[in-house]
C-alpha cells in the first residue's frame, strides 16, 4: 500500500539548489518542507551500489533523526560507451570545488579514445531516484531516466554540472541551452523533460495530493 505524505516533510539535502528546487515542486502539494541543514542533522556517506540506494540511505537517515517523514534525491549522468560511468560518481567526477568543465572534458576524451564519435556510440542518460521514508522505516521510492547524447564541445549556459553536453532526444538544443521551465517544468509550464521532473511526476502520482 502506498503511503501519503502530509504535512511537514525533512529534505535530506545541504544543497541549497536542491532545496530550492523540491520546495517549489512541493508547494502545490501543501507540504511545508525544512531542510536537513536547518534541522542541523548530519550527512550519512553515501554507500549505495546504485542511485536509488543512496537516495535510500540519505531519506531512512533523515527521518530517523527528525522523527518525521524525509525525502532524498540521489542522481547523475550514466554514458554507455563508458560502461554507465560517471553514474553514482558523476558529483565526485567534478572534484572539489567543482568543476564541471574538467569532468566533461574528461568525458569527452574517454569517448574519444573508445572511438565513440558518431551519436549513437555515444548515448547517455541522467537518473533520479527519489525516496520518502518515515520514522517507522516505510518507503516510498520512485526512479525515472532521460535519454539523449553526448555532444562536443558544450552548449550553453544554462543549468548546471554535465546539462552543456547533453542534448536530450528529440530536441535540438542541450539542457545548457534551456531555460530552466522547459527542463524541470512540469505542465502545463513545461514539458516534464528532464529525470527529476518524471521522477516528481511518478511520486506524486502514488504519494501526493494537490491542494
Ligand atoms: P547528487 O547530489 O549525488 O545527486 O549528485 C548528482 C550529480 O549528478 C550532480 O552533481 C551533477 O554532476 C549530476 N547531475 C544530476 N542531475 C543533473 C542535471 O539535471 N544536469 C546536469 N548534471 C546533473
Amino acid at each position: 500500500m502506498h503511503r501519503r505524505i502530509t504535512g511537514k516533510l525533512v529534505i535530506a539535502t545541504h544543497n541549497p539548489g536542491k532545496l530550492a528546487e523540491m520546495r517549489e515542486l512541493l508547494a502545490p502539494y501543501g507540504i511545508e518542507a525544512v531542510s536537513a541543514g536547518e534541522l542541523g542533522l548530519g550527512e550519512p556517506e553515501e554507500t549505495g551500489a546504485d542511485f536509488r540506494a543512496n537516495a535510500r540511505i540519505k531519506a531512512v537517515a533523515a527521518a530517523r533523526s527528525a522523527k518525521i517523514p524525509a525525502f532524498a534525491d540521489d542522481s547523475g549522468l550514466v554514458v554507455d560507451a563508458l560502461d554507465g560511468a560517471p553514474g553514482i560518481h558523476s558529483a565526485r567526477w567534478a572534484g572539489k570545488p567543482a568543476d564541471f568543465s574538467a569532468a566533461m572534458a574528461r568525458i569527452e576524451r574517454l569517448l574519444q579514445e573508445r572511438g565513440a564519435t558518431t551519436p549513437e556510440k555515444r548515448r547517455a542518460h541522467f537518473v533520479s531516484a527519489l525516496c520518502v521514508a518515515w520514522p517507522d522505516d516505510h518507503l516510498e521510492e520512485v526512479e525515472a531516466r532521460v535519454d539523449g547524447t553526448l555532444v562536443w564541445p558544450p552548449r550553453g549556459t544554462a543549468g548546471f554540472g554535465y546539462d552543456p553536453t547533453f542534448l536530450p532526444d528529440g530536441h535540438a538544443r542541450t539542457f545548457g541551452e534551456m531555460t530552466s521551465i522547459e527542463k524541470h517544468g512540469l505542465p502545463p509550464l513545461g514539458l516534464g523533460l528532464s529525470h527529476r521532473a518524471r521522477a516528481f511526476v511518478k511520486l506524486a502520482e502514488i504519494a501526493l495530493d494537490r491542494r
